[in-house]
């Protein structure tokens, strides 16, 4: 859906505005397509929404901003997200990423298909890869104004999406009690996770998605090798997100979770061992 709207949107030399942190597909599709990337940087580990309108100027065509965003989990409100489709210009296409709304408890989080209803030039992506744990069959959707939702139809290649994909997405949509479910488990294994890691000493961002963001670590490179060679595979948001010092963790089952924990802290305490074995 990402892809397709950018297709429409953008014209070779059109810009795109991204604020950091963000998902690289952003970057990619925008390339695809011809258009320059204005990259904002983060304030703390949060996008900078003053700073995204600020960099939006008459080239721009689309504005991207995740809600929650990957890698940390953080989400805009309300009112700032009010803020900034108020100071972004008609013209310009903001695409609203909910891949992980799903996850959400916080009360204050927006419903940004009211943001579409209520006439903005927001397009919504959603997708059927995170709490329905369809990710291999590449199946989403996105709610946005007409004009776009036709021109993204009228140009799709015919059965673009597989039977299977569609059979299966639809079957999920509708399945109440397993979307119940998920959302439980991830929130205990976000809890379980937060509470592990602030025992080991570590720093962890409030997420409201089914990932956390470990910060502040000396060296999260060496940190993300010695969980690989214990058996754990977490992501390493230096090289991926630019944000050197964190770690990304998907939650797991509790089980998976405390297996991570087990090894994190086994892996804290061979560098300690080393540090300090080095340092005397
Ligand atoms: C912010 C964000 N949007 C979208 C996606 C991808 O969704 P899909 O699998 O539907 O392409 C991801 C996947 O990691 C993501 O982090």
């Amino acid at each position: 859906m990402i892809t397709s709207a950018l297709r429409e949107a953008l014209e070779p030399g059109a810009h795109v505005v991204v604020p950091r942190p963000y998902f690289q597909m952003y970057e990619i599709g925008a390339r695809w397509y011809g258009a320059a990337i204005d990259v904002v940087d983060h304030a703390g580990y949060a996008c900078d929404l003053g700073a995204t309108v600020r960099a939006v100027t008459g080239k721009t065509r689309v504005v991207f901003l995740a809600n929650p965003n990957n890698p940390t989990g953080l989400i805009v409100g309300s009112d700032a997200l009010a803020r900034l489709l108020d100071a972004v210009p008609d013209d310009v296409l903001v695409i609203l990423d909910e891949a992980y709304r799903e996850f959400v408890d916080d009360p204050g989080y927006p419903d940004g298909i009211a943001e579409v209803v209520r006439g903005g030039n927001v397009l919504v992506t959603r997708t059927f890869s995170k709490i329905y744990g369809l990710a291999g069959l590449r199946v989403g959707y996105g709610i946005g104004p007409e004009p776009l939702m036709r021109a993204i139809r009228d140009r799709q290649p015919p059965f673009h999406t597989g039977r299977q994909a569609l059979v299966a997405a639809l079957a999920a949509y509708g399945d109440d009690a397993f979307l119940r479910e998920s959302k439980e488990v991830n929130a205990e294994g976000r809890e379980q996770l937060r509470c592990g890691l602030e025992a080991l000493g570590l720093e962890v961002l409030p997420s409201q998605a089914n990932h956390v963001l470990v910060v502040g670590l000396d060296d999260a490179g060496a940190l993300d090798r010695a969980l690989l060679e214990r058996g754990v595979i977490v992501r390493d948001a230096g090289p991926s997100f630019g944000l050197p010092g964190c770690l990304r963790v998907t939650v797991g089952t509790r089980r998976e979770n405390e297996a991570f924990l087990a090894a994190l802290a086994d892996a804290l305490a061979g560098r300690r061992g080393t540090s300090a074995s080095t340092g005397g």
